[in-house]
């Protein structure tokens, strides 16, 4: 089989020599018990009780799993709590007040430290003040807020309420915004005025100005002022200043919701193989349990760590690896606001430096940045501190990871390869580092009660070393329980491929390729389907298309990913025009670029756009993307006979010459 990347075509499975981590990291792990595979096997599906046990209950489950409607798998059933408590509330009652848990380093060199006291008393006012303004439990409420503390604060306050949150990633465009909250019928939101970004004031109001425009429905709107004066801003009807809310409702608490644990606790929007994004629904309990299960089993966080993922919490891994999971253990998480190399490269060093921190996580498209701009830059800061450093978000091959290991991590901490995804909601494969050897290019086994299978078409596992598609046979706590839009599109999106209802076997696909050793160790290769993932975001190769197809003039474009294996991806758009340009005009070049900026945001924005007379088509009339895929790819394209068009492939090969 081959993938969309390339993979399977003539390229092996890259992977270092195994690396055990230290003693002492092991004598202090959280998890360092051998038998935690075997254990989970035995007492599945009781072993998730040990994820269940580090939340506070208002009420205790009923039963761990109910799976009586697959693939509807319901989790820790009758049992009853609440997020914001969870996160907050307990940990002052455990004496902890004046711990801090969220260390913020702003853009300009700003800091601000909220300890579990100030986080209360923020979470609990912005509760009030959103209820104030009408929000009731069940409500969607969207926040479109940059990496500053007001956006935990304001997905706390929410899951205080039990009023599911939806954040939107700041950088995405008015049109995405508008669609995903006209999606999820959305009238609530928190924004800010606008934010820094690469040093200049930007204005993010004004992508909510549009954003309201496309909606049929009004929206209640509170503003951030991050700016002040920079950026004066006036508010208009329905909308409201964040920071005379919390005036306006100083000292007020509001009684923590008790939500069942199948109740929502957000939606999260993702690129999937269609055009329009998926609206991922997780739940209170199973979610909850199992973020705070993998940050303390993975990234062995302690309450009295200082715990720093470098992600933005517009993504997944901000939601599971900065607000929820390391609030829920009570320990301190710092956010940061900006760019790794700014005000220069030393930036993040300096960070964990400063703050003397414990555990780091980052993207590995981070770790290859670093490693082109060199070891000087951590060598300038004290990173004695740390004792786990991990990755999330894309392959990470052995040399960057052992760039990582050697350069920040000293030669001695281990380092986590996390393999999840927005549906998965928490950490499905990686090592456990207290308990196992680390392979440089492997993300590592299934975790304990995790039950990875790499398979063929036909459902068969495939033999160590082969390609296949990375499946999941048993559910899990922190599983995304549908699509907002619909049951029917989530049991065709995941369940189908790989399920045998008849025989009563279901089975998880998550899109990926994937290898897998003889100790059970996975390389994950990269999606096989309409997905690609450039610096650890995900998106629809067709959302793009759309976008391009929408300019006038264009008749036809297929986007694919160019991916080196050392570089980020790069977007390739291939356009035909309907006459009348020329190719390469750049008017309709500009045009492209601008639409996809508008759809969808600057992430997306192709790296470059090949003109063509025509696109590359079988002779039923697809396209051929694995085709153009390889031309981007600079691969031995083989034989091309099966084509309608076959005399079209030089025409595109001499296009990108020229470019
Ligand atoms: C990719 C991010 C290789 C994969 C948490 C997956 C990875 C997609 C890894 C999900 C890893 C994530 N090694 N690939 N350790 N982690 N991926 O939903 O293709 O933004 O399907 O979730 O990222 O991206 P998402």
């Amino acid at each position: 089989m081959a993938n969309r990347n390339g993979w399977g075509r003539g390229r092996s499975v890259p992977t270092g020599s195994p690396q055990v981590p230290p003693d002492s990291f092991v004598e202090q792990a959280n998890v360092a018990d051998e038998d935690v595979y075997a254990t989970f096997d035995e007492e599945w599906p009781a072993c998730w009780e040990r994820a269940a046990d580090l939340l506070s209950w208002d009420r205790p489950y009923d039963a761990v799993l109910e799976d009586d409607d697959p693939p509807f798998y319901r989790w820790f059933t009758g049992g009853r709590l609440n997020a914001a408590y969870n996160c907050v509330d307990r940990h002052l009652e455990a004496g902890r007040k004046t711990h801090a848990a969220i260390r913020w380093e702003g853009k300009h060199g700003e800091r601000e430290t909220y300890t579990y006291r100030d986080l209360y008393v923020a979470v609990n006012e912005f509760a009030a003040a959103l209820r104030d303004l009408g929000v009731e439990e069940d409500d969607v409420v969207t926040i479109y807020l940059p990496m500053i503390p007001e956006l935990p604060i304001a997905m706390l306050a929410c899951a205080r309420i039990g009023a599911p949150h939806s954040v939107v990633f700041a950088g995405l465009s008015s049109d995405a915004l508008a669609t995903r909250m006209d999606a999820a019928d959305s009238e609530y939101l928190v924004t800010c005025d606008g934010y820094y970004r690469r040093g200049d004031a930007f204005n993010q109001k004004g992508k909510v100005d549009n954003a309201r425009l496309a909606l049929e429905h009004e929206v209640e709107t509170v503003v951030v002022d991050r700016l002040g004066d920079e950026l004066p801003h006036v508010l208009g009807e329905r909308e409201w200043d964040y920071h005379d809310l919390r005036e306006e409702f100083a000292g007020a608490t509001v009684d923590p919701v008790s939500r069942d644990a199948e109740d929502m606790l957000f939606l999260m929007y993702t690129s999937g193989t269609t055009g329009e994004p998926k609206g991922v629904v997780h739940t209170t309990g199973g979610y909850l349990a199992h973020v705070a299960w993998t940050s303390h089993a993975v990234l062995d966080v302690e309450p009295e760590d200082t715990y720093w993922c470098s992600a933005d919490i517009g993504w997944i891994t901000g939601h599971s690896y900065i607000v929820y999971g390391p609030l829920a253990l009570g320990t301190t998480t710092v956010m940061y606001e900006g760019t790794p190399d700014y005000p220069d490269r030393d930036r993040l060093w300096e960070i964990v430096d400063r703050n003397a921190v414990d555990v780091f996580y980052t993207a590995p498209t981070a770790v290859r940045a670093f490693m082109k701009w060199g070891e000087e830059y951590p060598e300038r800061h004290d990173l004695s501190s740390l004792r786990l450093l991990g990755t999330v978000g894309e392959p990470i091959s052995p040399r960057p990871w052992n760039w990582y290991r050697e350069h920040v991590g000293d030669g001695e901490c281990p380092v986590v390869d996390t393999w999840w995804q927005t549906e998965t909601g928490a950490i499905l494969i990686s090592t456990l580092p207290g308990v196992d050897e680390m392979k440089p290019g492997a993300a590592g086994p299934g975790l304990p009660g995790i039950d990875v299978q790499v398979i063929d078409e036909r459902g068969e596992a495939v033999d160590p070393g082969q390609i296949g598609y990375l499946t999941v046979g048993r559910p899990w706590p922190g599983m995304a329980r549908t699509l907002y839009g619909g049951d029917d599109q989530y049991r065709e999106e995941y369940w189908k491929r790989f399920s045998d209802p008849d025989a009563g076997e279901w089975r998880y696909f998550s899109g990926d390729a994937a290898a897998i050793d003889e100790d059970g160790y996975v390389t994950v290769l990269g999606r096989v389907d309409d997905v690609i993932n450039v610096s650890g975001r995900r998106l629809s190769t067709m959302e793009i298309e759309s976008a391009i197809t929408d300019v006038e003039g264009v008749a036809e474009a297929a986007v694919v990913g160019r991916s080196s294996g050392t570089t980020a991806t790069e977007i390739y758009a291939y356009v035909s025009t309907e006459g009348g340009f020329g190719p390469g005009d750049d008017a309709v070049r500009e045009t492209i670029v601008d639409n996809v900026e508008t759809a969808i945001g600057p992430i997306a924005t192709p790296d470059t756009v090949v003109f063509t007379p025509e696109l590359p088509k079988t002779r039923s009339g697809k396209i051929m993307r694995r085709l153009l895929e390889d031309i981007a790819n600079g691969d031995d394209l083989g034989d091309t006979s099966a084509l309608r068009n076959p005399e079209i492939v030089g025409e595109i090969q001499a296009a990108i010459g020229e470019d």
